[in-house]
């Protein structure tokens, strides 16, 4: 079993506000529950992930960690691992089926190399407008089939949680198909991602996140598809100046536990970490569009960094140079599913 390679101290809980709203609308369940829990042994869920604090996916942890603190009187301990410290993309969910970590939000790019195809559905390029968009499928029956699906990997989905949509970065603006040519593009192993770069010219490179950064410094890959909170985050400016708003794709997390841990928590406690996470989740999403504009606000500021818009006439060139990507992998995320996304969505596929 790989061992952990740092483990730092907990995140503590955010107090005030947070506390003050958890404990009123977590009132009912600890009601219900109070009694039995207090005679229950403690729990440890460590979540682990891959980004920074500072992100709806880190938002959203802190706060799973705040509710569950106030609900179970501190006999359920979260422990965050952000920035792949604990598990990193090519392990944690390795990790998850060895019991060696308890939750994870890997983003939807993750988990066709996991053995569920089906979730690169949303990498398919131009497919969402907006956030609202991919909500409606999230949000609806098409996300809790696709949840149900990823018990054919021994995990148990819980839910969806937004990022945002990726823009490029590089030394250069990329704003039309030849401005690709040539370059190394970091991408998630994603099959629809690799296709995606390879049809605007570019040599994908498939890296883990947490090594995304050195790999750009190095000169290792000229460019990265990135949402905004993780290109500030992960410091990527003063190694990529130049982000060109391509709104290209979409990038969300599923997050997700295993079936035994699941299981073995007992009703009560599992009513417990639903509703906290439910709720946690909706924080997240609510944050998720506020920390992108905030991201491209403070990235406007920043000496060096020049941020380039994309007309319409560019759009539409980069959306016919991928349209083939979408043929290609109409089968391999399955016609049915790719129908009904469109048909939550509102569109005619
Ligand atoms: C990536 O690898 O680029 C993303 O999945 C990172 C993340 O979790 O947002």
């Amino acid at each position: 079993m790989p061992v952990p390679h740092r483990m730092p101290p907990n995140v503590p809980a955010p107090a005030g506000r947070v506390r003050r709203r958890a404990v009123l609308v977590g009132g009912a369940v600890a009601a219900a529950c109070g009694v039995a829990m207090a005679r229950q042994a403690p729990l440890l869920l460590r979540f682990s992930h891959v980004v920074a604090p500072d992100t709806p996916k880190g938002q959203m942890a802190l706060r799973l960690q705040a509710l569950l603190h106030e609900r179970s009187g501190g006999r359920i301990r979260v422990e965050i691992y952000p920035d792949s410290q604990l598990w990193g993309d090519d392990d944690e969910m390795e990790a998850l089926r060895l019991g060696a970590v308890e939750m994870l939000a890997p983003s939807l790019s993750k988990f066709g190399m996991a053995g569920v195809p089906e979730f690169e559905v949303f990498d398919l390029p131009f497919l969402f407008r907006d956030l609202a968009q991919v909500r409606r499928v999230t949000q609806g029956r098409v996300g809790r089939e696709l949840l149900e699906r990823l018990g054919r990997q021994q995990m148990v989905g819980l839910g969806f949680l937004d990022n945002g949509f990726k823009q490029m970065s590089a030394h250069r603006p990329l704003r039309r198909p030849a401005d690709f040519a040539g370059l190394r593009v970091r991408v998630q192993a994603s099959q629809v991602l690799g296709a995606q770069m390879r049809a605007l010219g570019a040599r994908p490179v498939v890296l883990p996140f947490g090594e995304t950064q050195r790999a750009l410094a190095t000169g290792v890959v000229d460019a990265a598809e990135n949402p905004l909170s993780n290109y500030l985050t992960q410091q990527l400016a003063p190694l990529q100046p130049h982000v060109t708003l391509t709104q290209h794709g979409y990038l969300g997390y599923a997050v997700v536990t295993h079936p035994r841990w699941w299981e073995h928590l007992g009703r009560a406690d599992r009513a417990l970490v639903r509703q906290a996470l439910d709720e946690a989740l909706q924080h997240g999403n609510r944050l998720a569009a506020g920390l992108d504009q905030a991201a491209l606000a403070s990235l406007r500021t920043q000496p060096g960094v020049q941020v380039h818009m994309l007309g319409a006439t560019n759009r539409d060139a980069l959306r016919q140079a991928v349209q083939p990507v979408v043929e290609q992998f109409r089968r391999g995320v399955g016609p049915e599913l790719l129908d009904a996304v469109h048909g939550a969505i509102g569109d005619a596929a």
